[in-house]
């Protein structure tokens, strides 16, 4: 958007009716003063549409002579978008005003935005009214008003890559704390592939903004994950990040839920550090962070944050991976809403109804029986009530390192490759027997229990692993 001069549209001439002006228009066609182009063009969207068109682009309005031939552009994109009339009519007013504050809008960015939210007038204003940090156009809104930030997809110019643009609402001490807490995903903090990277930038009026790599695949309440193999990974995925934040760097993420998880290609990655902070910062008299849905009982019942605040995160973790499992979160019923933050009396209400579970119901709701092992024991010691029993992530990550290692397709750290892949590329390019046979005792002695140790990992019986057994037996 550019600055423009402040004069301000003058109605001099004659009035004249919408008929009259779509008479007019119909017949000189082609050769019309600015502001009739722009009315024909818009008149074709419908009544309302042109009655604001001849309200604001009449008479000489100098909106229609210096945006002619950008208005006529839009009014084609608006019906290329299958606006309707009385939101055409809207965006036209709010376009007027914004010229009328001194703005001119800029039409080309304006087709994305109009075809990307076609009849959401407020979208598109909120794509107009961000001045984006250079190098970076914003394509679209990405999500609603999240608690903390606007989320935009758009385009990093230079390689034209998608990213998301976020705007942090709150302004001031309130705006540089959250900032402080988000810089903490900056790669220059944290660098792990389970942590979603977030970089800092500013615009030209130095309000902030964080940006990141756009992920498709955020997830939701409703993500199912198909089967063992994609829940082992999650679940391991997020304690490969929760362990990195809680025993590298002391910190506690603090908001661990569905839509604060994507992901890229084959990897899990944890995002939105908007609350993540020391560990030391969450107290017994802290307010409890984070959703209600994957919240800890502890910071339900309102015994605080316990001695060791980061077993709130592996609560969550393993109500996350609960809910993709089951399709609830484990103290909910199935399709069960949580109220919205400002509904004060249903809150109370809810966390009661929690608290009463979390008391009296425990077993019925936090029902493990209709999971799978091995994931059932890992849920089972990350959603202990008590905060002392339960788990900590190195402990889990450990455990699930070895009890899920059938499942994981990505190798962990100082591995290259997951086991079931190992075992494949072996049983593919390994030699034959007889030719292992010829190999020195030692050697043969160490490969064995190489494989011995391979095999304790694959449960699953496919032909790799036939071989593997078959060697054992034949070498040992
Ligand atoms: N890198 C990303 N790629 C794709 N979508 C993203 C990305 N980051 C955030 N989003 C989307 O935007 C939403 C809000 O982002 P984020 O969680 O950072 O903001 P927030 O205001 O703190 O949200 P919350 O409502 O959880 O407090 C996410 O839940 C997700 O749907
Ligand atoms: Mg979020």
């Amino acid at each position: 958007m550019t600055k423009k001069n402040s004069l301000s549209t003058k109605k001099t001439s004659v009035k004249r009716t919408p008929t009259e002006t779509m008479a007019l228009t119909a017949d000189t066609k082609g050769s019309l003063p600015s502001g009739q182009r722009c009315i024909h063009a818009f008149s074709l969207l419908g009544a309302q549409t042109e009655k604001t068109a001849v309200a604001l682009l009449s008479n000489g309005s100098l909106f229609a002579t210096q945006m002619d031939d950008d208005l006529v552009k839009l009014a084609d994109v608006l019906r290329q978008g299958d606006w309707n009339d009385s939101e055409s009519a809207n965006l036209i007013s709010v376009l007027f005003e914004t010229f009328e504050k001194g703005t001119t809008p800029n039409v080309s960015s304006m087709r994305r935005w109009v075809l990307a939210h076609p009849n959401d007038v407020a979208k598109v204003k909120a794509c107009m009214n961000v001045i984006p940090p250079d190098g970076i156009d914003i394509l679209e809104v990405k999500t609603d008003v999240g608690s903390q930030k606007q989320v935009f997809l758009a385009v990093w110019r230079l390689t034209q890559k998608q990213v998301v643009l976020k705007q942090i609402l709150a302004v001031g001490d309130a705006g540089a704390k959250i900032q402080t807490r988000e810089d903490r995903a900056h790669p220059l903090s944290i660098d792990h592939k389970h942590v979603m990277k977030t970089y800092r930038e500013t615009n030209m009026r130095g309000e902030r903004f964080n940006v990141e790599d756009y992920m498709s695949g955020i997830l939701s309440d409703h993500s199912r994950v198909g089967g063992l193999d994609e829940a082992a990974n999650l679940l391991f995925h997020l304690l490969d990040a929760l362990d990195c934040l809680h025993n590298q760097h002391h910190l506690v993420h603090g908001d661990i839920k569905p839509d604060n998880i994507g992901k890229i290609e084959d990897n899990y990655v944890l995002l939105d550090f908007g609350i993540c902070r020391p560990a030391a910062e969450f107290t017994p008299e802290s307010t409890p962070t984070g959703s209600l849905r994957t919240r800890a009982p502890e910071l339900i019942l309102n015994i605080g944050y316990p001695i060791d605040p980061f077993k709130v995160d592996i609560w969550a973790v393993g109500a996350t991976v609960y809910n993709a499992l089951l399709g609830r979160f484990p103290l909910f019923k199935l399709g069960e809403q949580v109220p919205k933050v400002f509904d004060l009396k249903s809150r109370a209400e809810k966390e009661q109804e929690l608290r009463d579970r979390i008391n009296s119901q425990w077993d019925e709701f936090v029902k493990l029986q209709d999971i799978e092992e091995p994931i059932r024991s890992l849920l089972k010691v990350a959603l202990e009530k008590d905060p002392k029993d339960r788990w900590s992530a190195e402990k889990l990550k450990a455990e699930a390192k070895t009890t899920l290692a059938q499942f994981l397709r990505l190798g962990f750290e100082g591995a290259d490759m997951s086991k079931p892949d190992e075992a494949q590329k072996l049983a593919k390019f390994l030699p034959d027997l007889d030719t292992l046979k010829l190999m020195p005792r030692g050697e043969k002695d160490k490969m064995v229990s190489y494989f011995r140790d391979l095999e304790s990992h694959l449960k699953l019986k496919d032909s790799a692993n036939n071989r593997i057994t078959k060697l054992i037996h034949e070498l040992a």
